[in-house]
């Protein structure tokens, strides 16, 4: 026994921050933005928590499902932007839809919805629970220093969410962790400790940008093998990947290193940049609501970032 997906939602703010905007707080342009990353607008909260996007895009999801909050029995908020440590963004996403069920934040950065969903299977598999729901939600626009340009043109704000029930969907799955602090960093803040004598830091994203690029090729381009390898199925048995929308340039030279075509992959950096933990439920809700996922579809979710983490999982579209 492991879930099955009973629906999706997925929340964006209404505020569009595009390439050309950004050009005016720095030095950068549309064409540099839109070839490098492949980044043309992304959506910035002006007045809603990671939290509060969880909440509506839980809705979104609920609804899809036809599941109601009374019949849930965990909620997990991959996110490592929550405004509030305390309560977890996930106890907040069960207040605000009336829920009464077991709540907790997962933090994996961008991988961190699929860690979440391999969390979740652990309880379908000794049968704790019938229902769940899966968010990843984000508001990096908290974090990202807004002065430097190599990284303020990347990321964006978001949630995605997923509404899981018992059946057999979740097919294989795998996760590598190499524990590093010098790729990609995201301090938090210090404290005001008089006992204090550390480092303090704004909490902003810190990024090698080229050595975050070829970690995220490797490790999709391995993760993607390796379960295609174990599963005995070629590319061609499989209907589409829904990979985290870090850079489409990323995107491109894994389909090819994969021998998978591009147009196989689901994208959607252009909309929404990268929302980590958010990416690769935005882009799952997108993919169920165009019919890009057609019932009996194999399919293989994609993450990689902080930590240094990444996952990947196969399933079946149910
Ligand atoms: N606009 C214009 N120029 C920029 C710029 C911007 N927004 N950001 C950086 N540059 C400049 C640099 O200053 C550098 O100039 P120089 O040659 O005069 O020194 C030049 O562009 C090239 O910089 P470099 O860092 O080598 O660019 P790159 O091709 O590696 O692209 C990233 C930079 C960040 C887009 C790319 O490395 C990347 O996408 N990395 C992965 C990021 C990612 O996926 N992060 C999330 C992981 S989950």
């Amino acid at each position: 026994m492991s879930f099955r997906f009973l629906g999706t939602g997925a929340y964006v703010p209404e505020t569009i921050v595009t390439n050309d905007a950004l050009s005016k707080l720095v030095d950068t342009d549309d064409e540099w933005i839109t070839q490098r990353v492949g980044v043309k607008r992304r959506h910035i909260s002006k007045n809603q928590t990671a939290a509060d996007m969880a909440t509506e895009a839980a809705k979104r999801a609920l609804e899809n499902a036809g599941v109601l909050p009374a019949e849930l029995d965990l909620i997990l908020v991959a996110t490592v932007s929550s405004e509030t440590a305390a309560p977890s963004a996930a106890c907040l996403v069960q207040r605000n839809i009336g829920a009464a069920c077991m709540a907790f934040d997962i933090s994996a950065a961008c991988a961190g919805f699929l860690f979440a969903l391999e969390t979740a299977n652990a309880y379908f598999m000794t049968r704790k629970i019938k229902k769940a729901l899966v968010i990843g939600a984000e508001r990096l626009s908290r974090l990202v220093n807004w002065s430097d340009r190599s990284t303020c043109v990347i990321f964006g704000d978001g949630a995605g969410a997923a509404v899981l029930g018992e059946g057999n969907a979740y097919l294989d799955s795998t996760f590598t962790v190499t524990g590093d602090d010098t790729v990609l960093r995201i301090p938090n803040y210090a404290g005001k400790s008089p006992y204090w004598e550390g480092k303090s830091e704004d909490p902003f994203i810190e990024m090698q940008g080229q050595a975050t690029f070829k970690f995220a090729v490797q490790s999709m381009v391995r993760d993607i093998k390796l379960l295609l390898e174990r599963n005995h199925l070629s590319t061609e048995d499989i209907a589409c990947i829904v990979p985290h929308q870090a850079n489409s340039r990323i995107i491109e030279l894994a389909a090819r290193k994969l021998g998978i075509p591009y147009e196989r992959f689901v994208l959607n950096i252009t909309e929404y940049g990268n929302t980590s933990a958010a990416s690769v439920p935005i882009a799952l809700d997108e993919a169920a609501r165009k019919g890009i996922l057609q019932k009996g579809d194999k399919f293989i979710m994609a993450g990689f970032g902080g930590g240094l983490a990444s996952a990947a999982n196969l399933m079946i579209w149910e």
